[in-house]
């Protein structure tokens, strides 16, 4: 056995989600370009999702790119979007042979036609796996994906499809990008920054939030264990008192 720690398997989070920062500072310190931040990015992508099924967590999911990341310089993001592709034709297999599905998030339409087309490709031949969901968050904005729901919403009021008396949080729920996925248990983001930039809002509200002073290429199965144990050693009351969790 590993000695990395003693992970409850009563108690696990179902839903961990990952803001993964600092493969910009990670090359920097280096005296790499950010791309080379960015390629080992992938690897701590691939090491972590292995992880993740390996300790049983059904679900994943992994801010790739903002829609904020957008404005960054032309050749950063080219580079983001051919490091998306090839991951993604390169790990079909690997995520078949390990049960995993793969999702997707965010304003999809605003992606580039390669990417869009190897990202439903892959979604398609994982659709029937059963194991881990990894769903990656891709020009991916948590107030644009309020506003589409909120409008969406407002319209079928509007058509008489829905009663305004209707809408509640189930509504609002099925009207996410997330609609099929649980709420966020375990959020991480990597740095060491303390900020949750336009991150799942809706889904953390009761999430245990974990940042961690590790650069995102050097996040591996010791730093997500030592998460999911800090995780198990919280108290999750979700409003009520010590004494109502009996
Ligand atoms: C944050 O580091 C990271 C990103 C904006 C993108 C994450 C992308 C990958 C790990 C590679 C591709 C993804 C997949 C799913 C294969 P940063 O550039 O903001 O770092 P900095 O804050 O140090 O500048």
């Amino acid at each position: 056995m590993d000695n990395l720690g003693h992970i409850d398997v009563e108690n696990l989070p179902k839903h961990i989600a990952i803001i993964m920062d600092g493969n910009g500072r990670w090359a920097k310190q280096r005296g790499k370009m950010r791309v080379f931040g960015h390629e080992n990015g992938v690897d701590a992508v691939r090491r972590t999702v292995e992880n993740c099924a390996k300790h049983k967590i059904s679900y994943l999911t992994l801010y790739a790119f903002s829609t904020e990341n957008w404005k960054r310089p032309k050749i950063e993001v080219q580079t983001l979007m051919r490091l998306l592709v090839a991951s993604l034709r390169k790990e079909l297999k690997t995520l078949n042979e390990n049960n995993i599905r793969l999702n997707a998030i965010g304003n999809l339409d605003f992606l580039p036609g390669k990417v869009a087309k190897e990202l439903n490709e892959v979604i398609a031949k994982t659709a029937n796996n059963t194991g881990l969901t990894l769903t990656l968050a891709l020009s991916y904005g948590s107030r644009e994906e309020l506003k589409q729901a909120i409008k969406a919403i407002s319209s079928k009021v509007k058509n008489n499809i829905i009663s305004e008396h209707d809408i509640d949080e189930t509504v609002i729920n099925t009207h996410l990008y997330t609609h099929d996925l649980p709420d966020v248990d375990l959020l991480i983001r990597t740095s060491g920054e303390h900020r949750i930039s336009n991150f799942l809002l809706w889904q953390i509200a009761y999430a245990e939030l974990y940042f961690i002073d590790v650069f995102w290429p050097d996040f591996n199965e010791q730093h997500l264990v030592d998460a999911i144990i800090n995780y198990q050693n919280r108290e999750r009351r979700f409003g009520k008192t010590s004494e109502q969790l009996g």
